[in-house]
């Protein structure tokens, strides 16, 4: 799909603790144990370029690694989209058709900026987006820096956004800490606070996007989306690794708040 938008930042090239390899880079340990496919002369430059780089942890260079020869990484760069998650929200929407023109969206865990870039393309009339990580601007959607679960922060980004939204995206993922009932429980928590976010802010009819955990997950969250939402759907995108637990909770038909 073209773009005219930034071609994919510094932010795609950044270590696992930096953004999309914050819930998985135990998960990408696992991966590289399998060899990329189709690996030709492209591979042996990567080996080449690895054996080379100096310095870097194991997990850097395993993320380096897959960085690389991921296609849709490549195609991110290639069409101008600040991260391979773009692919996803992409799928999502095609499938949903949730960003129809004019919506306003707020995004959680937006660095570095693919739904956003994705939402804006695809016709939201506001963006407010928000992550613990600096954002390159993005002209059309207002993102600040923070915590979005420290208080207030929620009621900054409907500020911003200049009134209710239409849908609350959530790609938000923790840093994991390698204990696995403390990290389920960080899952839980960040899926818990943008649910209630969204149970709170949105529009009646508006939709909730939320990344979500096979077997993390929270049955009482689902439960309650179910009752506020006339349909609640789990999708695994093409662009969510296959070797990754990562799904999506897609909930639409916001019944408004009771
Ligand atoms: C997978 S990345 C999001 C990618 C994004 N959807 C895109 O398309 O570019 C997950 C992001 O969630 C952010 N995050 C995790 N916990 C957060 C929190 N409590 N508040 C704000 N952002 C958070 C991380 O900093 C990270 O950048």
């Amino acid at each position: 799909m073209a773009t005219n938008m930034v071609l994919a930042s510094a932010a795609d090239f950044q270590p696992p603790s930096a953004y999309e390899g914050r819930m998985s880079e135990d998960e990408g340990r696992r991966r590289m144990v399998r060899p990329p496919t189709g690996g030709t002369a492209a591979g042996r430059n990567v080996k080449k370029k690895l054996k080379t780089a100096e310095g870097r942890t194991l997990s850097s260079q395993q993320w380096l690694e897959r960085q690389l020869t991921d296609p849709y990484v490549q195609r991110a760069k290639a069409e101008g989209w600040r991260s391979r998650a773009a692919f996803k929200l992409i799928e999502i929407d095609d499938r949903f058709r949730l960003l129809k023109r004019g919506v306003r969206v707020v995004d959680l865990g937006a660095a570095p900026g693919g739904w956003v870039q994705v939402a804006l393309k695809r016709g939201a009339a506001a963006v407010a987006g928000v992550d613990l990580l600096p954002i390159e601007p993005i002209p059309g959607a207002e993102l600040i820096e923070a915590d979005f679960t420290d208080p207030g922060v929620g009621d900054r980004l409907i500020e911003l956004l200049g009134g209710a939204p239409d849908i609350v995206l959530s790609d938000m993922a923790h840093n994991t800490v390698g204990h696995k009932q403390t990290d389920h429980l960080k899952i839980v928590a960040l899926i818990e606070a943008a649910a209630d976010f969204a149970i709170e802010t949105l529009k009646p009819g508006g939709a909730f996007v939320t990344k979500n955990f096979q077997g993390g997950s929270a049955g009482d969250v689902l439960e309650r989306l179910k009752k506020s939402f006339a349909e609640v759907k789990f999708v695994k995108p093409k662009a969510s690794r296959a070797d990754s637990s990562e799904v999506y909770l897609v909930a639409m038909g916001f019944k408004g708040r009771s």
